[in-house]
């Protein structure tokens, strides 16, 4: 069985460079992984009270969804130095509940700019919310696309940059090595 990989893109934007690094990834990946960018346009803003009431409908599939999944691969902007609210808010609906979806999840980190750091800030702070809802996130390699803009084509989306490319190439080995240690430790730990 294929490793079975769920990505979230922190940016709606049609023309995303984030969703344009989850499409190389996609090309790159390993043989036996496969990924599948998860859509969580149609999420609400988290109102606590709601909690009580149980998920809506578009949050209850996301967590279904990511729960099944092998892996989770995130694409983030920086916005503002810090996580897009978007993504924020999708990962405090994922961290609610007896089973909680992301917990023993392992996670690897992408990000996109079209400034010099490629985003460099909000991977961190990620890292951070990360550490909170238990999930296993990746530490290298980092992969951090400076110069987005120039690094993939315009109207086709694909990935220009050769070094882009094998940057993301070794992060995704790395990542299918990650997940089957992380499942090897899980399931020795629950034997
Ligand atoms: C940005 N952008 C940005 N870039 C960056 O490198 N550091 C930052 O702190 C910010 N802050 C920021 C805030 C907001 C609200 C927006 C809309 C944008 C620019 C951002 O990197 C650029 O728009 C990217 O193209 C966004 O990623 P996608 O949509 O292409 O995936």
């Amino acid at each position: 069985k294929k490793l079975d990989v769920v990505a979230l893109c922190g940016s709606l934007r049609r023309a995303s460079l984030n969703r344009q690094a989850i499409r190389l990834a996609q090309e790159v990946a390993p043989a036996h992984m496969a990924i599948e960018e998860l859509d969580w346009r149609a999420v609400p803003v988290l109102d606590a009270d709601e909690l009580a009431h149980g998920f809506p409908a578009p949050v209850a599939a996301l967590r279904t969804r990511v729960r099944a999944a092998d892996a989770v691969l995130i694409a983030t902007p920086e916005y503002n130095f810090s996580i897009p609210g978007g993504l924020k808010n999708v990962i405090d609906w994922l961290s609610r509940g007896e089973d909680q979806p992301l917990d023993g999840k392992p996670v690897a980190i992408v990000s996109a700019s079209p400034g010099p750091l490629g985003g460099a800030r909000v991977q961190y702070d990620l890292r951070k919310v990360l550490l909170f809802v238990n999930a296993m996130p990746l530490v290298k390699p980092e992969v951090f696309i400076g110069g987005a803009a120039g690094k993939f084509d315009a109207p086709t989306g694909a990935c220009t940059d050769a070094t882009t490319r094998d940057f993301v190439t070794r992060q995704m080995a790395a990542f299918a090595d990650w997940i089957a240690g992380v499942q090897r430790m899980r399931g020795s730990a629950a034997a």
